[in-house]
């Protein structure tokens, strides 16, 4: 049985991409803060299939020595796949109004979180030779858009390690791949605009966004493919986005 370690399950693409392993047999290990979210997660695989194996476990990724001790406290020995979905935006301000407290917080989930889970679950990997790693990028860190400044600023970074981990770990038999979606309609746009629901709806007027199954399909697709195949880098948008800033929206 293969194993998918994902990180950010507690929704969107992260609870997503779980049931979707979970519904071809994975063993599923998942992490993120709110762990009433995971265990509903759970409870809900486990109702459409009771032998399925879901792991959840209550993870800040900021925090080293929390997803340390996560990692080191799992009940699979061996994971075949991490996805490094953990992420947020916060604000949209101008960069010369945005809220400290938000920068810090996308630097240290996006780029640190990323990182933190790399070093804890990469060295089981190179041990046996083999795994997967899967960074969720985004289109914001392809180009970045009025007020994106600092979001896309960690999804650069994104892009950039995914580079760097696939140069340090081919030659140890690890794939490293990157998916970077367009517009998705999940938890994001309330997350960034701190619950303003009408600003969060605003951002999907008269288009069809990406779905969390949308993008799940695909890092299913990525982890699935055979061993001697490397999706490495994945753009993936809804047919009416064409860049950050050109929508197609019909009212
Ligand atoms: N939606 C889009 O348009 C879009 C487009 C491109 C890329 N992305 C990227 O896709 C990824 C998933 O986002 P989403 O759209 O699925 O949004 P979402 O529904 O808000 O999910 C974000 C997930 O990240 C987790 N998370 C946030 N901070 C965390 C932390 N410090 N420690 C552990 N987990 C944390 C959240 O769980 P808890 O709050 O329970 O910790 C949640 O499970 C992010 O990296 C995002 O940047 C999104």
């Amino acid at each position: 049985m293969k194993t998918v370690w994902i990180t950010g399950a507690s929704s969107g693409f992260g609870a997503a991409s779980a049931r979707w392993f979970a519904q071809r047999g994975w063993q599923v290990g998942a992490w993120a803060r709110r762990l009433d979210r995971l265990e509903s997660l759970r409870r809900e695989i486990l109702e459409a299939n009771p032998k399925a194996s879901v792991w959840i476990d209550a993870v800040d990724v900021r925090d080293a020595a929390a997803v340390q001790s996560a990692w080191d406290r799992r009940p699979f020995e061996a994971v075949d796949v991490l996805v490094n979905n953990a992420g947020l935006a916060l604000g949209k301000e101008s960069v010369e109004e945005g809220l400290l407290e938000d920068w810090d917080e996308m630097i240290d989930t996006n780029i640190k979180g990323l990182l933190y889970a790399t070093r804890a679950i990469a060295p089981t990997m190179v041990a046996r030779g083999s795994g997967h790693i899967i960074n969720v990028g985004s289109l914001a860190g392809r180009e970045a858009y009025p007020g994106g400044n600092v979001y896309s600023a960690t999804k650069f970074a994104v892009d950039g390690l995914t580079e760097g981990m696939r140069l340090d770990l081919t030659p140890k038999g690890i794939k490293v791949s990157q998916i970077a979606p367009g517009m998705a309609k999940t938890a994001f746009s309330d997350v960034r605009f701190h619950g303003d629901l009408q600003k969060a709806e605003a951002v999907y007027r008269g288009m069809q966004p990406l779905s969390p199954e949308d993008v799940a399909e695909v890092i299913g697709y990525m982890a699935s493919a055979p061993a001697h195949v490397n999706l490495a880098d994945v753009l993936l948008m809804p047919a009416a986005q064409t860049s950050s800033t050109v929508v197609r929206r019909q009212e």
